[in-house]
């Protein structure tokens, strides 16, 4: 059983896609229920639509360690994301969640506004850190921004919602965020990580870099983010009572999901392989995490959910 619920809300595994990958078109978002997934997210949406940065502007990188990616917040715009949620059958037992980024508070604000004026049981979750709009720093970075921000929506959305945040790299920004976090008790779940953000990725032989947006600097996902994803699960775990947390960054196989789940996250979502392998990669992954979970004589999430030991 690898069932979980998340923000109230019941997922029939705890798979599902990383928000940007295969989710920006009704027809991504189609592969996606039609999927073995646990749940879909869709592209973080802006007020307007966006075409994005230029091409190329995703790539993985040799060896299955990762991925870059400067996309530049490509997307349909909010109304096309509201309209999905609107026709959107909330009886299939796969939960649908909504990724917004606003460029600016005011910009957030009348996205959720627009989604609660709806009263859907779809889920909010403000994305807190996309790396790739030029002149955009990640308000994941800004504490005070982000705790403005949070006062103002947290009270708008009412019911539980999350956020997307990037990677923290230092003990006391755990703890600066947490205590942020700790203030709201609506924001029921924080999905850590967003990619690590501004990587370079070179070609040794042509010596130039592999995506042509911000001169090649963008965001690392895949297997090499995947110790850094752990600790972020983790250290936001310990320190967010009664929060949950989503869990992303470098699965590849059952087994990546299962570290996760050890680490604290109640549900995971997948980026890089997704975008790899397709949608086929949620079967296959939820049937490995099974074996292992077989294996170790775990029957259910909770049986070990949160319970890496320490030495
Ligand atoms: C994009 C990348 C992100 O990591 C994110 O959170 C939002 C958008 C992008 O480049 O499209």
């Amino acid at each position: 059983d690898i069932s979980t619920t998340l923000a109230g809300v019941k997922l029939p595994n705890l798979l599902f896609n990383a928000s940007g990958v295969c989710c920006q078109t009704e027809a991504d978002l189609k592969l996606m229920v039609e999927s073995e997934s646990g749940a879909l997210i869709t592209k973080s949406a802006t007020v307007e639509q966006r075409d994005g940065n230029p091409a190329p502007r995703y790539t993985p990188l040799p060896n299955g360690i990762g991925s870059i990616n400067s996309m530049g917040l490509p997307n349909e715009g909010y109304e096309y994301y509201l309209e999905y949620a609107k026709k959107y059958d909330y009886n299939s037992e796969k939960p649908l969640f909504i990724s917004l980024s606003g460029l600016s508070l005011d910009d957030n604000v009348k996205m959720c506004k627009a989604f609660v004026d709806a009263k859907l049981p779809c889920v909010l979750e403000i994305n807190y850190s996309c790396p790739n709009v030029p002149g955009k720093p990640q308000m994941g970075y800004d504490m005070e921004a982000m705790e403005k921000s949070l006062s103002v929506l947290a009270p708008l959305i009412k019911k539980p919602f999350g956020i997307k945040l990037p990677p923290y790299f230092d003990i006391a920004h755990f703890d600066q965020a947490a205590a942020v976090f700790n203030k709201f008790d609506n924001l029921a779940f924080v999905t850590c990580i967003n990619s690590v953000g501004n990587g370079l990725a070179i070609d040794f032989v042509t010596e130039q870099a592999l995506i042509k947006p911000k001169d090649g600097f963008g965001g690392l996902g895949g297997l090499m983010v995947l110790n850094t994803a752990l600790a972020n699960v983790n250290a936001f775990h310990r320190r967010l009572p009664g929060k949950q947390i989503v869990g992303v960054g470098g699965v590849v196989s059952g087994k990546e999901a299962f570290l996760h789940v050890l680490a604290g996250a109640s549900a995971v979502q997948i980026g890089t392989m997704l975008k790899e392998e397709g949608p086929g990669v949620f079967a296959r992954i939820a049937k490995e995490l099974s074996d292992i979970m077989v294996a170790k004589g775990y029957k259910t999430l909770e049986d070990f959910r949160g319970k890496v030991k320490t030495l």
